[in-house]
């Protein structure tokens, strides 16, 4: 199969296209026969190699979520799957691929109407957003600021947000970036820095991390708590913490969230909800662009390059 691995960590020219083997289907596995492919940012920051004590080689075919036709089932998964159009999740990569594995519990069907490309757009960064909110304890009526917003993960958690009123605060690098998230359901727009210092809300969904985490916990109304789900600007500064003990009569909380957290059967369940809402048009797919599996690489050059707005997708 033709696939694309990481030769070098570091820039994008490190994705290099190969002929690779075709995987099979272990126990409890289907092989699916890949239409496209969602690249993510952590599949950036991956390829950096900054992950590497996370235990990622050079070598790695990178990407984790994929949809296509199921083309095989190993021994275990009931044969009625062959042939049925589905989202899967791949695990910590072999995405970037012609053909990709994925264990039964990772898989959820296609509903009807939902293309494969707004599949790979939704798939992943909605039970992201959804369960990142809820671990914050989102009520009703309270305020939210998500820093990182013009990613696949924040544009799902303006949509989610929206459902009830409430003020929705966006970080974004451009009016135009703006615009677009309010046209989404945001009600403030502010630039990376946060703007008005004086500014404060029950919860701030972080994306970003990287030295501006900890201006972010000054954000927090009193009892308010940062959830952070990304880390898209770096890891932040080792003493981050101390916003918080600097404010220690306001009880406010930081928290990590990762979606590895949540039983699978959870995700799987709010998966399928959003993407039969998403065939429905009641969730927008924010596709950036749809490039040819070969432009891996620039794929990754236009998300370095900060030109991407919601999820590049690759084709096979
Ligand atoms: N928690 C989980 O379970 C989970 C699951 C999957 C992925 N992730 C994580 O989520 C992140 C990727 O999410 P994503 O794809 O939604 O994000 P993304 O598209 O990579 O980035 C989101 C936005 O952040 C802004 N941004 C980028 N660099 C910045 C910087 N240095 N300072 C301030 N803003 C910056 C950019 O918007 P503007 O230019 O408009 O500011 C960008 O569009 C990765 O860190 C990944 O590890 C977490």
């Amino acid at each position: 199969m033709k696939a694309v691995h990481i030769e070098k960590f570091g820039d994008p020219s490190g994705l290099v296209v190969i002929d690779a083997p075709r995987p099979s289907a272990a126990p409890g596995q289907l092989l699916i026969a890949v239409e496209t492919i969602g690249v993510g940012g952590v599949d950036a920051v991956i390829r950096r190699g900054t992950l590497g004590s996370y235990g990622f080689r050079e070598g790695l075919i990178p990407g984790s979520e994929v949809a296509g036709r199921v083309e095989a089932v190993g021994d275990g998964v009931d044969a009625s799957w062959v042939g049925r159009s589905v989202w899967a999740f791949t695990g910590v990569g072999g995405a970037y691929a012609t053909h990709a594995v994925a264990r039964l519990e990772d898989i959820t069907a296609l509903p009807e109407g939902l293309s494969p490309v707004d599949a790979v757009t939704l798939g992943s960064s909605g039970p992201v957003a959804h369960f990142a909110l809820a671990h914050a304890r989102l009520a009703e009526g309270e305020s939210l600021l998500i820093r990182g917003a013009a990613g696949s993960i924040g544009i799902m958690a303006v949509q989610l947000a929206a459902l009830a009123p409430r003020t929705i605060a966006v970080t974004t690098s451009s009016p135009e970036r703006g615009s677009r998230l309010q046209s989404l359901g945001a009600t403030t727009v502010l630039d990376r820095s946060g703007g008005d210092a004086s500014l404060e809300f029950d919860v701030v969904l972080d994306i970003v991390g990287g030295p501006g985490l900890p201006s972010f916990l000054d954000r927090l109304a009193g009892n308010g708590r940062l959830v952070s789900a990304g880390v898209v600007g770096g890891f932040p500064p080792d003493d981050f913490g101390m916003a918080l003990f600097r404010a220690y009569q306001r009880s406010r909380s930081f928290a990590t969230f990762s979606l590895d957290s949540v039983p699978v059967g959870a995700r799987n369940g709010v998966r399928e909800t959003q993407l039969e809402s998403a065939a429905r048009g009641e969730l927008k797919a924010v596709v950036h662009d749809v490039l040819p599996l070969a432009d891996a690489a620039e794929a990754h050059r236009r998300m370095d390059a900060g030109e991407v707005f919601g999820r590049i997708v690759l084709t096979v």
